[in-house]
């Protein structure tokens, strides 16, 4: 198992049987999920489905009460978020997790904990998103909702992560500017990037994503290609309105 072949066989990300919740409230019945390298996977479905909760599983915020968590092949049960994305695991969580008082310049640079260069941070982080060169001193709150989207996205590839998770990046955002923002993860995955995207709606990552999975009430309800994976989606939603 030395060959470079070998290596990229080693799944990034590997869920097996993962159940896991909130004190006594069981949220995911048994997920498996694998993001190859390479690939990026989307995982879509409903409000409440346990799609955010699948993420903060694979980036060590909540530890499985059973099942593995494997990343590149080791097993990370009960490993620190910390410690993960020190190993290349990085989230770009619902929310966008930025600091809105402090300004864009400074919101890469507390990107820098892991040991990364400010300079060369700030520079990949203009050079993919020259609207952030232009507002470095912008304090971060004031950006507009997709610029807020840029800078969390350089703050997670700041750490040059093996895995990227990106946990409803459209949400609240005008369909041109959901485009844009795809555009950029789809260069990501050229790059050959791993990624796994979460959305509610397939519109969005359907461009970009090689496999999708719909997860319902906990459990991966059906994979496939996205396309196909989107019209069974569609035809959910429609189904229950
Ligand atoms: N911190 C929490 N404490 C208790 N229950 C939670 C918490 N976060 C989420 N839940 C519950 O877990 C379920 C799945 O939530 P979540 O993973 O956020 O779904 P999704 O991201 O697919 O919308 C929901 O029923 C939600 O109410
Ligand atoms: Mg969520």
């Amino acid at each position: 198992m030395t060959g470079a072949a070998d290596v990229a066989a080693v799944p990034v990300l590997e869920l097996v049987g993962i159940r896991a919740g909130y004190g006594t409230i069981d949220v995911l019945h048994g997920v498996d999920l694998t993001v190859h390298s390479g690939q990026v996977v989307a995982l879509l479905g409903p409000n409440g489905a346990g799609k955010s909760t699948t993420l903060a599983v694979a980036s060590g915020q909540i530890r499985p009460t059973s099942g593995s968590v494997k990343i590149l092949g080791r097993e990370v049960n009960g490993v620190s978020p910390d410690k993960l994305a020190r190993a290349g695991v990085c989230t770009v969580p619902e929310g966008r997790g930025i600091f809105p008082n402090l300004t864009v310049s400074e919101n890469l640079r507390m990107a820098t904990y892991s040991g990364a260069k400010f300079k060369d941070v700030q520079e990949r982080a203009f050079a993919q998103f020259p609207r952030l060169k232009e507002r470095h001193n912008q304090l971060a709150g004031t950006l507009s909702g997709g610029e807020q989207q840029m800078l969390s996205m350089s703050r997670a590839l700041a750490t040059n992560p093996a895995l990227l998770m990106l946990d409803e990046l459209s949400m609240g955002l005008a369909p041109l500017i959901v485009e844009e923002l795809y555009s950029h993860v789809a260069e990501f995955a050229r790059q050959g990037l791993s990624i796994l995207i979460i959305e509610q709606f397939a519109q969005a990552v359907l461009g970009v994503a090689d496999s999708a999975h719909i997860m319902l009430h906990g459990r991966i309800d059906r994979s496939g290609p996205p396309k196909e994976i989107a019209e069974i989606l569609a035809a959910a939603y429609l189904g229950m309105s």
